[in-house]
């Protein structure tokens, strides 16, 4: 018999049938057929009365088999596929005996719509229910989108299909979703409620629940009122599908709705948006396992923490510890900055409390685990620092000095440096080893992107170390070399480059950041350094222009020091790229700006162009990040195409339905992204140099994904 299943026929009567796929129980197309053979043969079995369908191990199943999607090439293959799901699963519900799921951890995608086909779901405390397929835009292909509207209000079932957010235990429960809880006993619960089923004789079979008509009314309501949500957003074709199938669920009968959702599948497994979010998927899991860290390497237990620099990214690092449950020591020289620290942090959480993103008791928690301090003394406690102070060598190498004295020889330092050397910090620890890089992305407690840099001596667990804490404080991790802006700010240096160029070509600030938003960015590069202040990137320019350097090879546009001369530091001095009025964040267009950008241009002899069409916006700086990328891949200070798709994915909000900016440039065309390189250089100068690896990939037709791309290596200084 099939090793992706196991059954065991209890001496009560009932059949307890296992899904066997680890990691997660994925449903990959064995493992589907066996679970049917095994429902057919508890079902002829005269011993059997009732049966029960969990999952080894922590996870019920995570969903369809991802990975097999990308082999679907038609929309015939894709809907022949669903059919036999669809197929499969009204074999499960028409068994003739009833079919209990016990669900522990997650039931996702193809692994709810499995426990929907079940007559009864009972579930542990801590288990997870949804349908996060638009995350992958995909909507539900296994019946999903008509079982679900059979089970839960509408609103709820919207919610669930649009969103991809699972929902918990409790609220399953709550939404009818479920029908117990079983606080211990899973199985045991599970076996008991199926024999009462079978003694009763009569179960609930979910596609053949009338959904009446009021409930219906309610259900194309809810969908309208979404729609309109969604109209405006990019991206969303996944959404507007799962609406599409959502509508037939509450207009048709069960199998012309189930058909309806087969069609829609398709039109999703095809699209270039879910091939993007699934390379995502991927991506950022491989992210987390450098080549060149062995597997199992272990990891240190990081039981408490401590922060350096309480500004606005120490405030971020300290709330992401304490949010994970793990206490965080907060210092600073000043009293007065870690008061207003505290407040900031308090105000914080309770913004998020009123938002409803946590719960009173959560927020409390989390603030009792930070403790503000002025000295190093309670710092032989922790067992990782994270030092976030001001962007200067030489206090941090001070303070690195201060920290390898201060802490126990085992305890992590880390720095949260976007420029500086780590290699220079890990010498002046006197104990290299344990200094690493934890670039974190402002606001720190939203961003879901840390780059680990590696240093040159740090050693295998403290890089492991660093990607199992970032994984527990809530960050895609992604493992980078030691080189100036690491990878996510050397390739925003090419990205804003053009956008500065571009304004003194003659297109305006609101041009180019409209652009952008409707290619997908949530936000323009002018509206974001606004945000993120004019004056961080100037001061970064300033101490390079000592040493001679700058960030992008190329010309250096002037008009971002212009305004930093003229105090126009953003949102925060209600001036910069664009005006604001006091106590507001909507951006005021300022003719002041292009006066500015007009005499940079005479300046650099650039004659001005009336019109920049905005195809041109798009194709500038999302060639300049593929060039760039390609290079940081050359000199390895990213191992994995996929790696920097994650970064800037993560990092600076890159459409993640464009699976980031390699993955779109190979969308488009590698040969298409080397002849933009070839025309600009032609058109502006050779600081348009096409990265060698792109040139040496279009003359070989390879891919930047391919396994020999570059060559294999950590990614190290
Ligand atoms: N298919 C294939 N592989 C999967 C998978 C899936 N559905 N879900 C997880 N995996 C793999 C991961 O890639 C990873 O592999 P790796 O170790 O080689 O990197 C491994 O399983 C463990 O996954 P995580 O690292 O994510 O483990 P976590 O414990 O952090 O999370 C999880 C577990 C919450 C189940 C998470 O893996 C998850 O969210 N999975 C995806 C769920 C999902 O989107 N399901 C819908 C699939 S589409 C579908 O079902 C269509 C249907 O309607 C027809």
């Amino acid at each position: 018999m099939n090793e992706l299943t196991g059954m065991e026929v209890r001496g009560d009567g009932v059949a307890i049938i296992t899904i066997d796929n680890p990691p997660v129980n994925a449903l990959a197309a064995g493992v589907r057929e066996a679970i049917l053979e095994r429902v057919r043969d508890a079902a002829a079995d005269e011993r059997v009365l009732a049966i029960v369908l969990a999952g080894q191990g922590s996870t019920f199943a995570a969903g369809a088999d991802i990975k097999a999607f990308d082999a679907i090439g038609t929309r015939e293959a894709s809907i022949d596929r669903s059919t036999r799901m669809h197929r499969l699963l009204a074999g499960i519900e028409d068994s003739g005996k009833p079919i209990v799921a016990a669900i522990r951890g997650a039931a996702l995608g193809g692994g709810l719509e499995l426990a929907m086909a079940c007559h009864c779901r009972v579930v542990s405390p801590d288990a997870k229910l949804g349908q996060p397929e638009v995350t992958l835009g995909l909507i539900p292909g296994a019946g999903g989108t008509q079982r679900l509207p059979r089970l839960v209000p509408p609103d709820v079932a919207v919610t669930m299909c649009v969103e991809g957010k699972p929902l918990d235990a409790r609220a399953a429960l709550a939404a009818g979703l479920v029908d117990r809880i079983a606080d211990d006993g899973l199985l045991d619960t599970a076996s008991r409620i199926a024999r009462e089923l079978a003694a009763s004789d009569s179960w609930r079979v979910t596609r053949a629940i009338e959904i009446d008509p009021a409930r219906a009314a309610e259900g194309l309501r809810a969908i309208e009122g979404r729609r309109a949500r969604l109209q405006a957003r990019p991206g969303a074709m996944a959404a507007q599908r799962a609406l599409d199938a959502l509508q037939a669920a509450y207009t048709e009968p069960f199998d012309r709705g189930a058909a309806r959702e087969r069609e829609l599948f398709a039109d999703c497994v095809l699209s270039a948006e879910s091939r993007a979010l699934r390379h995502l998927f991927f991506a950022e899991r491989a992210a987390a396992r450098p080549p060149g860290l062995p597997a199992g390497t272990p990891t240190l237990d990081i039981k408490s923490a401590a922060v350096v620099g309480a500004g606005t990214m120490g405030i971020g690092i300290a709330m992401c510890y304490a949010s994970s449950g793990i206490p965080v020591l907060l210092n600073d020289v000043s009293r007065d900055a870690l008061r207003k620290a505290l407040d900031t942090i308090s105000a914080n959480y309770r913004s998020s409390v009123a938002k409803g993103r946590i719960t009173q008791a959560q927020a409390d928690l989390a603030l009792s685990l930070i403790e503000i301090t002025t000295s190093y003394d309670a710092f032989h406690h922790v067992d990782i620092v994270v030092e976030a102070a001001f962007e200067d060598l030489d206090l941090k190498r001070q303070i690195f000095a201060a920290l390898g004295a201060a802490t126990r020889p085992e305890c992590i330092l880390a720095s949260n440096t976007s420029t500086l050397d780590v290699d220079a910090l890990a010498e002046a620890s006197g104990r290299p080893s344990q200094v690493v890089g934890h670039h974190f992305f402002s606001p720190a407690n939203v961003m879901r992107l840390l780059e680990v840099v590696r240093g040159r001596a740090t050693s295998d667990t403290v890089l492991a170390t660093s990607l199992a804490i970032g994984r527990r404080i809530g960050k895609v991790c992604a493992v980078v070399g030691n080189g100036f802006g690491f990878v996510a700010n050397r390739m925003l240096a090419y990205y804003m480059r053009e956008a500065y160029l571009l304004l003194e070509e003659g297109a305006s600030v609101g041009q180019i950041d409209r652009v952008l938003v409707e290619f997908g960015m949530p936000v323009g590069p002018f509206a974001m350094q606004d945000i993120a202040g004019i004056d961080v990137g100037a001061r970064i320019r300033q101490h390079l222009a000592k040493l001679g350097k700058t960030r992008a090879d190329g010309p250096q546009s002037e008009v971002p020091d212009r305004l930093f001369d003229l105090g126009r530091y953003g949102q925060k001095t209600q001036a910069g790229w664009y005006r604001y009025e006091k106590g507001s964040r909507t951006p005021i267009p300022d003719p002041l700006i292009d006066g500015i950008a007009a005499a940079a241009a005479a300046r650099r002899g650039i004659t001005r162009r009336n019109a920049i069409p905005d195809a041109e916006i798009v194709a500038r700086v999302t060639t300049a990040l593929a060039n760039e990328g390609a290079r940081v891949l050359e000199e390895r200070f990213a191992s994995r195409a996929g790696d920097i798709d994650v970064i800037y994915c993560h990092g600076f909000g890159f459409p993640h339905y464009r699976g980031g900016p390699m993955f779109y440039a190979e969308t488009i065309g590698l040969d298409t992204v080397l002849a933009r390189v070839r025309e600009y250089r032609a058109r502006f100068g050779d600081y348009w140099r096409p990265a060698g690896l792109l040139e040496r990939l279009v003359a070989s037709g390879g891919s930047l994904y391919a396994p020999d791309a570059v060559p294999a290596a950590p990614a190290v200084s």
